[in-house]
């Protein structure tokens, strides 16, 4: 019998975390009369018994708000958690800690929100023994066992809006304008914006571009009359050398590498060989911030319910999914360490091409 359930939100902050908190704790509290406890900054409050208990009017007024009231970490990892001691830094197991916290503290569940970092956790934590229902959220869009998390289709917005807006400038001053997005290793929120905002050239790891083809592309606009171009590049995107562009390196970080600075990679190469004007906008974590869209609070209302319901079932080790129109579940066994990447010969890449975008290949 469920009677407490403990929720945190880890890895990258996203639009729709509140949303699902809200669901989470509202389902849990009204429908089913549970205690619910709010681990602080993801694992780390786990891991420290950071906790809070949640009271009725907790998540009154926070569905539309970016960012998580919980806070969020994505550093902190479990089972190689870092420490210091005396000035000396290690990286420990707190595993067991966590397990035995859980238990001291009577919770039956855990609700844990993350991508595939936070569920690989989450995986590792259902083979210890503790009861574990996960909810896939990314704005990258690259969790191989659904069909959507959860805040990708408002970082999909706010990248459109900004290539709606870059058409101004690219049109009025003739220019080449490049707008890079996240997406890590995965090229769903430039393939999906830039179809939506009218792209004429995206960049994604999944198909290499050659800097040539995609100048080439750009001067062909030129020879038609078309005096500007707009490019979306992933910040993934890897040339057909291989090379993809790395920012920084968050050595503490279960994954490290931070992308970052293919756009202006990207302009060199297009200004050289073109001549024309070019212009870089980097849009950064402006994609993973303010109000999740219609799509994403309905999405994780939906996650959030089906989540809760699965503890009342009894039903452990599992992520809740969404497969086609339904909300399902799925074994964390099977929804981890596996990247939903894009098709390079998919649907969208076929559409895309058929509308006269070119993929620098
Ligand atoms: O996974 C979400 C994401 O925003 C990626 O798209 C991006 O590469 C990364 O996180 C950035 O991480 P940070 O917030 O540490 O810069």
């Amino acid at each position: 019998m469920v009677k407490r359930i403990g929720v945190l939100t880890g890895g990258g902050d996203c639009p729709g975390l509140n949303a699902v908190l809200r669901a989470v704790v509202k389902t849990a509290m009204m429908k089913y009369q549970y205690k619910v406890i709010g681990y602080r900054d993801g694992y780390r409050g786990l891991v420290m018994n950071d906790f809070m208990e949640f009271k009725a009017g907790d998540v009154s007024g926070i569905l539309d708000k970016g960012g998580t009231i919980l806070g969020t970490s994505n550093r902190d990892n479990p089972f190689n958690f870092r420490v210091e001691n005396n000035g000396k830094v290690e990286y420990v197991d707190m595993s067991d800690k966590v397990v035995e916290n859980v238990k001291a503290h009577g919770i039956d569940c855990l609700v844990l929100i993350g991508g595939d970092g936070t569920l690989t956790s989450a995986r590792d934590f259902a083979r210890k023994g503790l009861n574990v229902v996960g909810i896939p959220k990314t704005i990258d869009n690259d969790l191989s066992a659904t069909d959507t998390t959860f805040g990708f289709m408002t970082a999909v917005d706010t990248a459109t809006d900004a290539i709606d807006k870059l058409h101004s400038t690219a049109e009025s001053h003739h220019r080449v304008m490049i707008l890079e997005v996240m997406g890590r290793y995965a090229g769903w929120i430039a393939l999906a914006s830039g179809i939506a905002g009218g792209a004429d050239v995206i960049l994604i790891p999944e198909i290499a571009y050659d800097i040539g083809k995609v100048s080439e592309k750009i001067l062909e606009r030129a020879a038609s009359g078309k005096h500007f171009s707009i490019v979306v590049a992933a910040e993934g995107a890897k040339s057909t050398d291989g090379e993809i562009v790395i920012s920084k390196v968050v050595n503490d970080s279960p994954d490290p590498i931070r992308l970052g600075g293919i756009g202006n990679r990207i302009a060199e190469g297009i200004e050289k060989l073109t001549g024309i004007e070019t212009r870089v906008t980097v849009l950064g974590h402006l994609q993973r911030g303010g109000h999740p869209n219609p799509y994403d609070r309905i999405l994780s209302t939906r996650y959030g319910v089906r989540a809760v319901e699965l503890a009342s079932e009894g039903k452990f080790g599992l992520m809740v999914s969404l497969q086609g129109d339904s909300i399902t579940s799925v074994s964390l066994e099977d929804a981890v360490g596996k990247l939903k990447t894009v098709p390079a010969e998919g649907e969208l890449v076929q559409i895309a091409k058929s509308v006269g975008v070119s993929f620098g290949d």
